[in-house]
């Protein structure tokens, strides 16, 4: 896995947005979004560069990682309107190629095949963006996650509730159920890029990076992955042990190997 560390959360969002152009440039290709906090940068900066024309998302489809359950596709906090408020509805993505799990689904385990089935269909995943949970969580995949689940039907962590009661105003209105992609899922899309910012994250990131590969911090299936890219802030970066050596690496890559600069 390589790890970026940038000075500050800006940084994580341009050298990011540097990553996700060396797919949305190719003829087509197929983003797996994620939602939450972290995205919303470098989601601004993709923005940013499609109104400059510098890029255009029309011939790309996208697939979210995971929905609530019990949530309508237009409620203010299903995480298909945070993506059309966050970043579709300011590209030019065709929505119809913008997909998320059905959480109104009365057979969640029916929806997260037909989920898996249609990810498959498009040829899988190019690029997976991710966040990360406090507690090492990855899509909604909470500790104690099978390492080569599906997508399903998850309970989220009480931390979970507590950390995403912001969005809703009290952690009574935050559902319980999610569908999410499983491990599994995630590990079949061809690059992984997770991204973190804040000392809130640093324990995890220390964690996915370093620790051993286990349940209990359901990220570090990065370590199994071929290619996956952590880019992390400072804060996020502080509890690494190895950070010196990242920075080293990171700083003497071959040209070749370096992120395209738009
Ligand atoms: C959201 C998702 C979650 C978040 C994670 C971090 O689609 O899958 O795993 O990425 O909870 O959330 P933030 O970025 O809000 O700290």
């Amino acid at each position: 896995m390589e790890v970026i560390i940038c000075p500050d959360a800006e940084a994580v969002a341009r050298t990011a947005a540097d990553l996700f152009a060396t797919y949305i440039t190719r003829d087509t290709c197929t983003l797996g979004l994620a939602t939450g906090s972290t995205p919303v940068a470098t989601y601004k900066e993709l923005i940013r560069r499609y109104e400059a024309g510098e890029l255009s998302f029309k011939n790309h489809q996208a697939f979210l990682l995971d929905e609530y359950v019990g949530l309508d596709r237009d409620h203010e906090q299903s995480y298909y309107r945070t993506i059309r408020r966050e970043l579709t509805s300011h590209i030019d993505i065709d929505d119809n190629r913008v997909h998320s799990p059905n959480g109104m689904s009365e057979n969640p385990s029916e929806a997260g095949r037909a989920y898996d089935d249609a990810i498959k269909e498009a040829g899988g995943i190019d690029l997976q963006l991710l966040g990360i949970g406090t507690d090492g969580h990855i899509g909604f995949n909470e500790p104690g996650s099978s390492l080569v689940s599906r997508t399903r039907l998850k309970t989220l962590h009480p931390q979970t509730i507590k950390d995403n009661a912001r969005f809703f105003g009290s952690p009574e209105d935050v559902p319980i159920h999610v569908l999410t992609q499983g491990l599994g899922t995630i590990s079949e899309a061809r690059h992984l890029l997770l991204l973190a910012t804040g000392e809130g994250k640093a324990q995890a990131i220390a964690d996915t990076v370093e620790g051993p590969v286990a349940a209990v911090c359901p990220a570090s299936i990065l370590q199994l992955h071929p290619h996956a890219t952590v880019i992390v802030d400072e804060a996020a970066a502080s509890k690494l042990k190895l950070a010196r050596y990242y920075r080293y690496a990171y700083d003497n890559k071959p040209e070749w190997q370096q992120i395209q600069k738009a």
